[in-house]
């Protein structure tokens, strides 16, 4: 039982200990002490990164939701599962039940069945953060169906390749969204993208803003009169530990977007042993992550990891920024808030306010600030951890993938001593190598290098959607028998590791995953553009911001440049979004290439950031004189 919850340091390395030596052993207590199962496993791990496959729990039988609602219903069926936050303060939040999301979670899974939806079936999901969003989830999870969340913020060109990529043969989505001020067209959206997929054959619409939408007759249906019609039990499905849970899309450093595929099981018990131990959550604790559930930060840490563990989950539905600045805090303080779990964007967004939006609030609920999505920089962290946690609430910064399910390196607080900047110290179960250009492990203290993991966990992506192939060339042909992540990290003098950034071609930009091509694909598509090359470059909130380099055709050359760079923006909103817009945008007659044509975006990178000093050889490049002119003209 002890192993369930970590209290200090040395229990800490003991656990560690034993489950970096047995692992199947340390699993197999965890999964079998704190969950419900239908059937055990015939056997806890079997795993080849060769081929790769990885199965935890072989044969066991199990249904999620029976974890994360009914197994509470005997004795937290009143307490609140879910405290729906709206975008409008003015309007009351909802605190939805064990017993509630239960009857909602039955309800929604009844209609889904009644609407054709089989086990194994996919079902897009492409909602705002409504509480329809966290029950449709469950919901399919209830039957058996895999659900594809694709974030509300995505184009409809973005929205119909992850359609067809998975083939969903249903659609559920909202008439609209509320985002600070705006609201946003969503049921639009989707009939745009529904153009192109003609497998959709069912589209559920939520009504969230009243807004005038068209219905199509024959596909479209309201789901609120189903609902109310719909029968509030459903028997769950019993699923293989091994059956799949849900596909999330990322972005690639090339090709469309991955559907990382995660199965039942090992995704359960990682995620809920992760949230009990990396938030320190205890019985009436509020726990808050500001993310959206189109990402993994809130498949794993806002529904199935919190509610596994019988928690109470916030659902935030707005902005920071709206009605002000103050928002978080208002809410943190209005709900007693008591783990709170950002990104390090919206932490340096608001330390750039007026100190008063902070001040004003009574923010002594906190007991645990969590970070995500990208290396928190030194300032943000001071700033984060003076003005919010008031030195008194450590900072866990998270270090993690889609594709890992969970938490890999990370700080338990109260048990491991942080060190502003630093992920710290590997979880529980979670093994780390670091790998120098020869692909040799680099051992001891005090290194840098690639970072692996040589181990599986049992939330590892099982592989990507329809291509096995690409899953093992991306991941597990850099080095082999183990995970390479993409990242670099560093391995200070006490063991503790420090992400150094993306070492591909994968760009952060305000904690979202871009990847380099599928933009500069679609920068491409412009008739004016002969070839481009995008780089991040270091912004003081985002992050990185996305510099573009574009090359014109012989015409384009008379267009004029400010109308082309708007139109080329308004493009890359159009097929992907607006979060993958370039800040900056330079016409140039060449780019620097090596002399087998690949784009030097390393030289680009430095140029971007201003940072010329040291540009490394660049006479081995096929046209070194272009590095001149980039940088003369450099925005
Ligand atoms: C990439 C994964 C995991 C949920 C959100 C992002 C970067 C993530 C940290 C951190 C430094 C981080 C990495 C990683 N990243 N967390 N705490 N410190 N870098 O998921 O979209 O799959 O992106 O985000 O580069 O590889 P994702």
């Amino acid at each position: 039982m002890s192993n369930y919850h970590i209290k200090h340091l040395e229990e800490y390395f003991q656990v560690y200990r034993k489950s970096v030596r047995n692992p199947e052993a340390f699993w197999e207590e965890i999964a079998e002490e704190h969950f419900l199962w239908r059937k055990k496993w015939d056997n806890v791990l079997s795993w080849d990164f060769s081929k790769p496959e990885v199965k935890w729990f072989e044969n066991a039988k199990l249904n999620i939701t029976e974890n994360c609602i009914d197994r509470h219903l005997t004795t937290r069926g009143e307490k609140t599962a879910i405290l729906f936050e709206p975008n409008n303060p003015n309007e009351e939040a909802q605190h939805i039940s064990y017993y509630e999301l239960h009857k909602r979670v039955c309800k929604m899974a009844n209609v889904l069945k009644e609407n054709g939806v089989k086990k194994g079936d996919r079902v897009c999901i492409y909602l705002p953060m409504i509480p329809e969003l966290a029950v449709s989830l469950l919901a399919c999870a209830r039957i058996g169906a895999i659900h594809s969340v694709v974030f509300a913020g995505f184009s409809s060109n973005a929205l119909a390749t992850r359609i067809n990529d998975s083939d969903c043969k249903l659609v559920i989505t909202s008439d609209g969204s509320f985002r600070g001020k705006k609201s946003i067209d969503l049921k639009g959206i989707v009939d745009v993208a529904l153009n192109d997929c003609p497998g959709v054959k069912t589209v559920l619409v939520a009504k969230r803003t009243n807004a005038e939408i068209t219905m199509v007759e024959g596909r479209d249906k309201w789901l609120q009169p189903l609902l109310d019609e719909a029968y509030g039990d459903c028997v769950a499905e019993i699923m293989d530990a091994e059956d799949p849970l849900f596909i999330l899309y990322t972005s690639g450093s090339t090709g469309t977007p991955k559907g990382m595929v995660h199965t039942t099981g090992g995704y359960m018990v990682y995620t809920a042993y992760t949230f009990k131990n990396i938030f320190q959550y205890k019985e009436n604790d509020i726990y808050w992550c500001t993310a959206d559930i189109g990402w993994i930060t809130g498949h794993s840490y806002i529904v199935y990891g919190p509610l596994a563990n019988g928690a109470t989950t916030v659902m935030f539905e707005g902005v920071p920024s709206y009605p002000d600045f103050g928002r978080f805090w208002e809410v943190v303080e209005k709900h007693k808030v008591t783990q709170f779990y950002t990104a390090p964007t919206a932490i340096r967004a608001l330390a750039k306010e007026n100190m008063d939006f902070v001040e004003n609030h009574d923010l002594s609920s906190l007991k645990v600030l969590g970070s995500v999505g990208e290396p928190i920089n030194e300032e943000a962290w001071h700033w984060y951890n003076n003005n919010v946690g008031k030195n008194n609430s450590p900072i866990v910064d998270t270090w993690w993938q889609t594709e890992t399910g969970g938490i890999m390196i990370s700080p338990i607080p109260y048990v491991t001593p942080t060190t502003p900047t630093y992920a710290t110290l590997p979880f529980i179960g979670i093994q780390p190598a670091l790998m120098d250009e020869n692909g040799q492990e680099v051992k001891g203290n005090q290194v840098e290098g690639r970072l692996c993991i040589k181990y599986p966990w049992p939330s590892i992506a099982r592989t990507i959607w329809g291509n096995h192939e690409r899953y093992r060339d991306t991941y597990f042909s850099a080095y082999k028998d183990k995970y390479f992540t993409g990242d670099g990290a560093l391995r200070d003098g006490v063991g503790y590791y420090r992400i150094t950034g993306r070492v591909d071609d994968v760009i952060i930009v305000s904690g979202h995953n871009l990847g380099t091509a599928p933009i500069e694909d679609t920068i491409n598509e412009h008739p004016a553009v002969a070839e481009s090359a995008i780089v991040g470059f270091p912004h003081d909130v985002k992050g990185n911001a996305l510099y573009g380099y574009v090359i014109l055709k012989e015409f384009g050359e008379t267009r004029d440049r400010d109308n082309l760079r708007n139109e080329i923006n308004q493009q890359i909103t159009e097929h992907i979004g607006p979060i993958a817009k370039l800040d900056k945008i330079q016409f140039v007659t060449g780019l620097p290439k090596t002399r087998s044509g690949k784009i030097m975006r390393r030289i680009l990178r430095k140029i971007a950031s201003n940072d010329t000093g040291n540009l490394g050889d660049i006479s081995t490049l096929l046209n070194p004189e272009i590095v001149k002119e980039i940088m003369d003209n450099s925005l």
